[in-house]
């Protein structure tokens, strides 16, 4: 095979070209991204009624010495659950490890030895109390880190940060905030948060949290997770779903103004598609902070008004269209405005840089959404001019029948489908240079079919193959604007959906092939594409090519120079040679930097947590024949290969 390269022919990909898609789904961000450690810290699980669930948290001691219910009777409006112990024990008949509840955390909570947690909890005492609050291993039997919590006196109502007590009911009056941190003398990625006491007597739990002191530039998120996405090296991010904007019932929708503010009086909520309730302490505002701390753009994907199964008619959207020009000032409005107050008051007084809204997400389907679509759209238009909107409508086929800035594009398919795909926006209209430009936000192999499994290396080939016809075709540059992998994170615990960019669980991280594919990808947005043709003999019975090749200029900041890469995906089963013939650059003043190689003996080869490092990029130097004006290299079987010159 031969590529020939023409330097002096270029185009520019786009500035975001290349990003991510967190949605919240298979607890990627509760009980993942977002360190908080306590599942269901404010009881609010179980619903609103009396007495309610206390799952997951669970009871040390048995009905004879303690009963535990839960009770309208928490000090917090907005999320009224707390619980109440009634412990009829005392200091003499109690076990000695006292009795109370514990919290199990997302399948374990991760304790670090030397590590620093603080503990917040809301608490209501009957009398003096004498409690023990700590990090104990999943059994039971190891306490890494504990700390007393003794108050001599009957409490009195404290105020402080206690907001929102209701005065009216007297049960609910002499609530108080305790802040404890607990350095771990251990560790152990299985541990639970327990509150013991061998005090008789009836005490009130209520908004519990357990957050590692190190997290991300202290913005809650955790680090070892976070430095994976940084790796990607996103200029967007798309957040938070997916079907978790939606709702199968609208009423589980996304909210972003109940996600906003103390995280004590965040409601929190069911997302219903994935099946699991969310504290909501990755909230609107930390989903913009997440961006920001990967300097990605933020892609706001909003409630359009319709959820799975019930939609809002476009007569009486207005409330919705409201929520989200709210929205909006709330991300990048001045801190005189009223939202834009609310983010300065809450510890971001610079505006966010809010460029990209999507209304809805695959919605286009519905009765409701083009009228409701265009009320959004028009709102937008009208205060925000620059903001570009999304449309949830396939404009590839088709121009669509209402404005729009992009429309969003999803494809999960088989491996011979993605394959297939590396043609798909060549068929799109390009007679109008205005029309909206795709925006490929969920891409993947996921046919079940094939044995995809958690991310097969064959599945992830076909990806590269596919990313590169986005990156190359000059014509498809024409209609691609962005694109991104979904979905992005799954707890191994939780896997409601396969396969995921990056597999966690409490303490461990690792990423599938489909990750390490997109690795390639991260000097992409904003650099030169150069005019490439490669000419190969290869075709296979649906005359889908099985090489595909790339060649882009980028500016490496760090050395301070200009590189080409060369990026090549050989989906066959055999070696290929190939050479790289080019023009409009001096062969003498290219150097052979190096070799990055995505390659595995067998395509159905996936990573694990046992070998999470089976399917990963090698690289080394460049081994190449330098002939006159080519380069001649060897491909492996089955590999992608970026070659940086
Ligand atoms: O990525 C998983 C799901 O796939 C998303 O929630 C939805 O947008 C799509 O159907």
């Amino acid at each position: 095979a031969t590529l020939y390269v023409d330097a002096s022919s270029t185009r520019p990909i786009p500035k975001n070209f290349f990003g991510i898609f967190f949605e919240e789904i298979n607890h990627a961000g509760t009980g993942g991204l977002w360190a908080e450690l306590v599942s269901d810290r404010g009881f609010e699980a179980g619903g609103h009624h009396e007495p309610s669930m206390i799952s997951p948290w669970g009871m040390i001691g048995d009905e004879t010495v303690i009963s535990v219910t839960t009770e309208m009777s928490s000090c917090f409006k907005t999320n009224p659950i707390a619980l109440r112990m009634d412990i009829h024990c005392s200091p003499t008949t109690c076990p000695p490890g006292g009795v109370g509840v514990y919290n199990p955390g997302y399948w374990g909570m991760n304790v670090e030895e030397g590590k620093t947690y603080k503990i917040v909890l809301y608490i209501r005492s009957s009398g003096p109390l004498d409690a023990v609050v700590s990090f104990v291993t999943s059994d039971g039997t190891d306490m890494l880190a504990f700390s007393h919590i003794t108050i001599m006196t009957i409490f009195l109502y404290l105020g402080g940060r206690v907001t929102n007590c209701r005065a009216e009911a007297e049960k609910v009056k002499n609530w108080t905030r305790l802040e404890v941190r607990l350095q771990a003398t251990g560790s152990n990625p299985n541990c639970r948060l327990q509150f013991t006491t061998r005090q008789t007597g009836t005490i009130w739990l209520d908004q519990v949290s357990a957050m590692p002191t190190d997290t991300y530039k202290g913005h809650g998120f955790r680090i070892d997770l976070m430095e994976m996405l940084l790796n990607l090296k996103p200029r967007f991010l798309r957040f938070p779903g997916g079907c978790y904007v939606e709702g199968n019932w609208l009423s589980n929708g996304f909210r972003w103004k109940e996600t906003v503010g103390p995280w004590e009086e965040r409601p929190g909520h069911l997302g219903d598609v994935w099946n699991y309730w969310s504290d909501d302490g990755l909230g609107y505002l930390e989903y913009l902070q997440l961006a920001e701390d990967l300097g990605a753009e933020p892609v706001w994907v909003i409630n359009s008004g319709e959820g799975h199964v019930d939609q809002v008619d476009t007569a009486l959207i207005g409330p919705f269209v409201q929520e989200m020009l709210d929205s909006i000032e709330f991300a990048r409005g001045s801190p005189n405005s009223t939202w834009g107050s609310l983010r300065a008051k809450l510890g971001h007084p610079k505006p966010f840089n809010l460029k990209y809204i999507a209304i809805g997400n695959e919605n286009c389907g519905f009765r409701t959404y083009r009228g409701n679509y265009l009320k959004f759209y028009k709102a937008l238009k009208k205060s925000y001019p620059d903001i570009k909107a999304i449309s949830n409508c396939d404009g590839s086929k088709q121009p669509l029948d209402h404005p729009a800035d992009l429309y969003d594009y999803h494809n999960y398919t088989s491996a011979e489908g993605m394959l297939d795909n590396t043609r798909l926006f060549e068929k799109a209209s390009r007679s109008n240079p205005k029309a909206p430009k795709a925006f490929v936000s969920e891409y993947a192999v996921t046919d079940p079919k094939e044995k995809v499994g958690n991310g097969t290396f064959g599945g992830a080939l076909a990806e590269a193959a596919f990313l590169l016809s986005l990156e190359r075709n000059r014509h498809a540059l024409d209609v691609v604007e962005m694109v991104s992998y979904a979905p992005l994170f799954v707890n191994e615990n939780d896997r409601k959906w396969s396969p995921d960019a990056i597999v966690f669980n409490s303490h461990q991280a690792y990423g599938i092939s489909s990750y390490w594919v997109q690795t390639f990808f991260k000097e992409s947005s904003g650099a030169l594409l150069l005019k490439s043709h490669l000419k190969t003999q290869t075709r296979t019975r649906s005359k889908t090519p099985h090489v595909h090749a790339s060649a882009i200029s980028w500016l490496d900041h760090q050395e301070k120079k200009n590189c080409i890469t060369i990026k090549v995906v050989n989906y066959q089963n055999t070696t290929i040679e190939l050479n790289m013939s080019f023009k409009g650059v001096d062969l003498k003043s290219i150097h052979l930097t190096k070799q990055t190689i995505l390659t595995t003996d067998d395509c159905q080869d996936e990573n694990t947590f046992e070998n999470p490092t089976k399917v990963v990029p090698q690289t080394s130097s460049i081994k190449a024949k330098v002939e006159g004006k080519e380069i001649k290299v060897e491909l492996k079987p089955r590999s992608f290969t970026a070659f940086d010159l």
